[in-house]
């Protein structure tokens, strides 16, 4: 009998494993992989499904990432928080927020577990995890060996970390180190931020007015299913962007400190008029084009030639081919995404 994954990914595509377990600990969870790979069967770690794209039925077993737990510690200068993988990242906000603990209210609403944070380093409204991750720690699946992993050696870049790279398939993520400073600084460069009063500003008023920004404008997964941020948003040479900002002046664009520009790939497909636009039940969304949404019982097909056009419209006009930043994941594991759609 096979088991859906509907309810394990945020696109709520319908797609099945032929096992499914949910692993409480490193060592279950590690004993699950050695088991399938004595089986001879495919095997992925999945946390709650917000950024993968299933593009057909997985023909082995999913390992789903329950590895809970909250623990404190303080030193003069900041506190230390040590998060089992498999908790919840907002609640994980929420409750630093909750307890007096300030540092993570711009990544507020992010869906997804605290061990999957650092894969992509996740990032919205001026910070990014790299900026309170001390350390990841690891299993080393083959062997159960456990590993911590410091800030630097993980890597990190935009949407980017050595888990997307050599650490892949070798090491399953058990759980993270966060550094929250006490003499906390509001970081207030992006979005409606702008407006508040780095002076009086409150942690709380941080979280609140990133929520607000974020449910104006992206989709309830549990409404219309979605991954958020479909495609990466690409960063380009200085003479291309200078090239485009004589046609489109008013073209969002955000300098990179080590070169080259970085333009908003959502602005990019709306210049191609394509808010709104529909590969069958696939659709772009109308507040934010660079979410793709299932709008209406799409199929994995609908929405992958849906980012095929987007890809083609986009680099048809600007000659900017866009990245996926979503995994797409075939019946045996991680698949090059920009190959299934170019
Ligand atoms: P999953 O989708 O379950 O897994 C992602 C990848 O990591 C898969 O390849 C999986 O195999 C691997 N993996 C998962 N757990 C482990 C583990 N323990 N060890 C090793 N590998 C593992 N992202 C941002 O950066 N900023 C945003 O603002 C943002 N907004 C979003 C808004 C919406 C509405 C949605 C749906 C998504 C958004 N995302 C955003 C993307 C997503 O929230 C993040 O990428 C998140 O970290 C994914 O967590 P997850 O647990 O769902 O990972
Ligand atoms: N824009 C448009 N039309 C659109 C969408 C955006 O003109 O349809 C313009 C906006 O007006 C703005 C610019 O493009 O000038 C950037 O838009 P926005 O602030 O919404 O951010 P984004 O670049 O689309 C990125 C991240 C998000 C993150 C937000 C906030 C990526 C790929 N996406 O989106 O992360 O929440 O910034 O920091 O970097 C995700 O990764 O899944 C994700 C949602």
């Amino acid at each position: 009998m096979r088991i859906s994954l509907k309810p394990f990914n945020s696109f709520n595509l319908e797609c099945s494993a032929k096992a499914l377990i949910e692993a409480s600990t490193p060592e279950a969870l590690q004993h699950a992989w050695l088991e399938a790979n004595r089986q001879n069967t495919p095997v992925m770690i999945l946390g709650e499904g917000s950024n993968v794209l299933f593009l057909e039925d997985f023909d082995g077993t999913v390992i789903v990432n329950r590895i809970g737990g909250i623990a404190v510690t303080e030193s003069d200068t900041a506190w230390h928080i040590h998060v089992g993988a498999g908790e919840n990242w907002h609640k994980l906000v929420e409750y630093t927020l909750n307890n007096g603990m300030p540092g993570l209210e711009n990544l507020a609403l992010i869906p997804g577990c605290a061990g999957s944070s650092p894969i992509q380093n996740i990032g919205a409204y001026g910070v990014e995890l790299k900026q309170v991750c001390e350390y990841v720690d690891c299993i080393e699946l083959e062997t159960g060996k456990t590993l911590r992993v410091d800030n630097a050696t993980c890597r990190f870049g935009y949407r980017d970390s050595i888990f997307k790279h050599e650490y892949q398939n070798r090491y399953a993520i058990t759980a993270v180190g966060l550094c929250l400073k006490k003499n906390w600084v509001p970081v207030l460069t992006y979005g409606d931020l702008i407006q508040l009063d780095a002076a009086t500003v409150t942690p709380q008023e941080v979280f609140q007015s990133v929520c607000h920004m974020r449910q104006t404008k992206l989709p309830d997964p549990r409404v219309q299913g979605n991954a958020g941020s479909f495609f990466k948003n690409p960063v380009i040479g200085e003479a291309q962007a200078a090239q485009l900002m004589q046609t489109y002046p008013r073209m969002p664009h955000y300098p990179q400190t080590n070169g080259g520009v970085k333009l908003a790939a959502g602005w990019l497909i709306d210049q191609c008029q394509l808010k709104g636009y529909q590969t069958g039940g696939a659709a772009v969304h109308r507040q934010q084009a660079l979410v793709l949404i299932n709008a209406d019982n799409a199929t994995s097909a609908d929405v992958v030639n849906l980012a095929r056009t987007v890809r083609q419209r986009v680099g048809e006009q600007f000659n900017i081919w866009l990245e996926p930043e979503v995994r797409f994941i075939g019946h045996n594991g991680e698949v090059n995404a920009v190959e299934r759609i170019s």
